[in-house]
């Protein structure tokens, strides 16, 4: 099956997720979607197997011009389906129960046929699953492989996998591999997502590559890597603009501090950071750099090692004492995290306060305080507007402006992330005031270019390990593209 996307617009608000773009996966082939986390890709793909709609452009299956798929469902009928980038299964179920429900009603499948093709399928893919286990004990290489088997059950001839190397082993990565080779090899069209330059290089035939909502270019195997970086990340120039900061004493330090979660181990970490140095973290998300923030706040207490602000030992001490020692962590998350939606500006002053608590709320102080803070942090809103009612960027400056006078140390994760270019400079221009002041900064960001411009050093994250330090004034988008991508030039 021929799959065509053409002239693809969707917009999120003042996002536009998908600006204008167009690509064809030729049937029998394996056609990479490649981009950095953002570029729209998913949204794309969203679109063609008809989880949303886009707002203008159209869709074409072997030349037959379709204007949308009206549901996943829909385009499911015409051949089209999706493993998501989070499955979109039902964990307590069994695997036969996941495998029968999104089968046609009307043609009403005996469980005993089902059951029969499932194990024919399995065997075909050389797949080893249990009809009668549970979703919720698969580990996500094997839930992957359940949605392959049902989705091909269903009728599918182009499959549509997203992030799928996200979670799963290498044994599992090989398997799965091998699987999407078949598929292409049986005349299905496979498109495979990735913001990873190594698997698309080893898998596709042909790449299309995103930038910020864009079409960035196209290239057919064999691929040449410093192609593909340049398409994924540009090629700007900025540095040289920064002005120059005297550095003073170390402000955190970390001595051989390991870090772990349900999912990641972040091991043998040695770093110090000193008073207005500006430390970036890059690596493609969920390598290891949320760690690394949540510890310099005192959110994550590290299973090994060492923290130390200002001399002062704050191993495993509580969050509070990081508070006192003058650290604000801003989470990427602002709404989730950050904000509590259904208080207003003011009422979050209140919450925000730290030190001795009246044991009344003053609220025309309040106000005025409120007042003086949205004129200076040029909030669009006024003291009672609830936070969730205002727009990404003022969200942000809602939360800056909520920060204490006198930090010692700022840990940002994607402090500008989503936000216009307006709100975004004027964020850093918040920051970088509060490094002038003699506070250290860390922050991570999926944008390089920001990494580049805003940092004098960065961390390079890649599968929970930091794989390189370097100075920002002597590295590249380029270079950096290839770091996070775990390839060295
Ligand atoms: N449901 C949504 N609501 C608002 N913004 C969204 C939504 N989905 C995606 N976006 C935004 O659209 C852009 C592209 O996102 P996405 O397609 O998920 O990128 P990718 O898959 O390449 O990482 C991002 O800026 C993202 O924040
Ligand atoms: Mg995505």
């Amino acid at each position: 099956m021929r799959v065509e996307l053409k002239n693809i617009h969707k917009h999120f608000g003042a996002v536009h997720a998908n600006n204008d773009v167009t690509l064809t996966v030729e049937g029998g082939s394996i056609h990479g979607l490649l981009g950095e986390n953002g570029a729209g890709k998913s949204t794309l793909m969203k679109v063609l197997s008809g989880y949303i709609h886009a707002d203008g452009g159209e869709i074409s299956l072997d030349g037959k011009k379709l204007k949308r798929f009206n549901s996943p469902a829909d385009a499911l009928r015409h051949g089209v389906g999706m493993l998501h980038q989070d499955p979109l299964d039902f964990p307590p179920m069994t695997l036969l129960d996941n495998f029968i429900l999104g089968c046609d009603a009307s043609l009403l499948q005996p469980r005993a046929r089902a059951e029969k093709e499932f194990r024919e399928l399995c065997q075909q893919f050389n797949f080893d699953l249990d009809t009668n286990a549970f979703v919720s004990d698969l580990t996500v290489g094997e839930r992957q492989q359940l949605e392959i088997i049902r989705l091909l059950w269903l009728g599918a001839r182009t499959l549509i996998l997203d992030e799928p190397t996200t979670g799963i082993s290498a044994p599992q990565k090989i398997k799965l591999f091998a699987t999407l080779r078949q598929l292409a090899a049986d005349g299905k069209s496979v498109i495979f997502v990735s913001h990873k330059l190594e698997d698309v290089e080893d898998l596709c035939h042909r790449v299309t590559v995103l930038r910020r909502g864009q079409m960035a270019g196209e290239a057919k195997s064999p691929f040449v890597t410093e192609r593909l970086v340049q398409m994924m990340f540009g090629q700007q120039l900025n540095i040289g603009k920064r002005p120059n900061v005297e550095l003073g004493a170390p402000v955190i330090e970390f001595d051989h501090l390991t870090l772990k979660d349900d999912r990641l181990t972040v091991p043998d970490i040695s770093l110090s950071v000193r008073m207005g140095e500006v430390l970036a973290l890059a690596g493609l998300e969920g390598s290891g750099q949320q760690l690394f923030l949540q510890a310099c706040a005192g959110l994550l207490p590290p299973s090994a090692g060492q923290l130390r602000l200002n001399g002062i030992d704050l191993t495993r001490k509580p969050y509070e004492n990081f508070l006192r020692a003058g650290i604000a962590y801003m989470p990427a998350d602002r709404m989730k995290e950050g904000l509590v939606p259904g208080l207003s500006i003011e009422e979050h002053i209140v919450l925000a306060k730290r030190g001795k608590k009246d044991a009344l709320i003053d609220w025309t102080r309040t106000r005025q305080t409120a007042t003086a803070q949205i004129t200076d942090f040029n909030i669009k809103g006024i003291p009672t507007t609830r936070v969730e009612a205002l727009s990404g960027g003022n969200q942000q400056r809602t939360l800056l402006a909520l920060l204490p006078p006198d930090l010692k140390l700022l840990a940002l994760e994607h402090p500008t992330r989503g936000l216009d270019i307006e709100s975004t400079l004027y964020i850093w221009g918040k920051l970088l005031e509060r490094r002038k002041q003699g506070a250290a900064i860390i922050f991570a960001s999926a944008d390089l270019d920001e990494v580049l411009q805003y940092s004098d050093r960065i961390l390079v994250f890649f599968g929970g390990r930091v794989i390189e330090t370097v100075r920002s004034s002597e590295t590249s988008v380029e270079q950096l593209g290839y770091l996070i991508g775990g390839k060295k030039q």
